[in-house]
């Protein structure tokens, strides 16, 4: 038997304000048709000034771990996977782990952009069986709406604020995360990025992208990692399930499930309802199929991401 770190229980949390395409129109100009056929969102979550990527990531993690039927003192290790930290340090997973009630066990942030969680769970995949701990809360969570130019409509529009998180555990067996792969390109820095930093202006900066050139980007991305990683853990796409997507945009989910050769209704998609949350979004959509029942145990799931860096990554894991 194979020792693999399994999803024990999901998930996620969301702002109380929900922000309709109409209701950005009337500050932005740009118009419900246009976001709806270009991206397929129609509204998104927006944080008000109580709520944080640590808070939202706590009550995802809560919840997550009620899902598990655990309690927080069993948690070894928190991955917080974020590019909107509460603060510059100390890691937001910290912050996460003193709401949360737990006096020790590892803590950390992981930066990946949108492919964070894709990164967070293959180090904690790693770390926990390798003998780092029993149980892992893997956070994404995110705060987007801080570091958008909200007059910039070719990206204001795009983002919303939200997290997921899923609880590991290490088990003999069947079930859990069958194979990882993650890649990174840095030369695309100037395609999709924050114009600030504390190294360098002393500020957060906004949230640039040359959006064509990233979701062309995307689609020959995802579709290669996806392919990469069935490869891995000796499948093919007709073993899929479910894919569990990055929610960027409608039309790169249903291009790289094509050129898959996979139907659109395997398709896990919650971007119409939270638009683009960054690291937090492909627990999002994987904690919202699990509780509507749509993806049920022993699925295969295919969950993948691409982001700023360029960074991008696949994990194919037998729910
Ligand atoms: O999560 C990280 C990964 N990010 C992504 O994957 C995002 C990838 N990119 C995309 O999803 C798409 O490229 C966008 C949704 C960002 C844009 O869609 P597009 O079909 O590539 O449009 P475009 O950028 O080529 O713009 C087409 C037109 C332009 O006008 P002109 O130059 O043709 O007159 C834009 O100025 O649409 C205009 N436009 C808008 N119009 C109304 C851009 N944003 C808006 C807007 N409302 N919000």
């Amino acid at each position: 038997m194979t020792l693999r770190s399994a999803i024990l229980g999901t998930g996620s949390a969301l702002p109380a304000r929900r922000v309709s395409n109409n209701e950005l129109s009337e500050t932005v100009d740009t118009s419900d048709e246009w976001i709806i056929e270009r991206t397929g969102i129609h509204f998104r979550h927006i944080a008000d000034d109580s709520e944080t990527t640590a808070s939202l990531g706590t009550l995802a993690a809560e919840r997550a771990i009620a899902a598990a039927e655990l309690a927080p003192s069993d948690i070894d290790l928190i991955v917080l996977a974020t590019s909107t930290p509460d603060q510059t340090f100390p890691a937001s997973a910290t912050i996460i782990q003193t709401n949360l009630g737990i006096d020790d066990c590892i803590a950390f942030d992981v930066q990946a952009v949108c492919s964070g969680f894709l990164y967070a769970l293959t180090v904690a995949d790693n770390m926990i069986r390798s003998g780092s701990g029993q149980k892992a809360l893997v956070i994404g969570s995110e705060t987007f709406s801080r570091i958008l130019d909200w007059e910039d409509r070719g990206t204001c529009v795009l983002f919303g604020d939200g997290a997921g998180a899923v609880v590991l555990g290490t088990e003999e067996g069947e079930r859990g995360i069958l194979s990882s792969k993650l890649h990174a390109d840095g030369r695309h820095n100037q395609l999709l990025y924050v114009d600030g930093g504390p190294s360098t202006t002393g500020t957060v900066g906004k949230l640039r992208m040359k959006g064509r050139e990233v979701f062309r980007h995307a689609v020959v991305n995802l579709s290669a990692v996806l392919h990469e990683a069935l490869g891995a853990a000796g499948l093919t796409a007709a073993d899929v399930d479910w894919i569990v997507p990055h929610q960027a945009n409608r039309r790169i989910l249903d291009a790289t499930a094509k050129k898959l050769g996979l139907p659109p209704e395997k398709i896990v998609v919650t971007v119409d309802q939270h638009a683009n949350t960054s690291a937090a979004s492909v627990p999002l959509a994987l904690d919202t199929a699990v509780r509507d029942g749509r993806i049920t145990r022993g699925d295969v799931l295919a969950l993948e991401a691409m982001g700023g860096g360029f960074t991008w990554g696949a994990s194919i894991v037998r729910y």
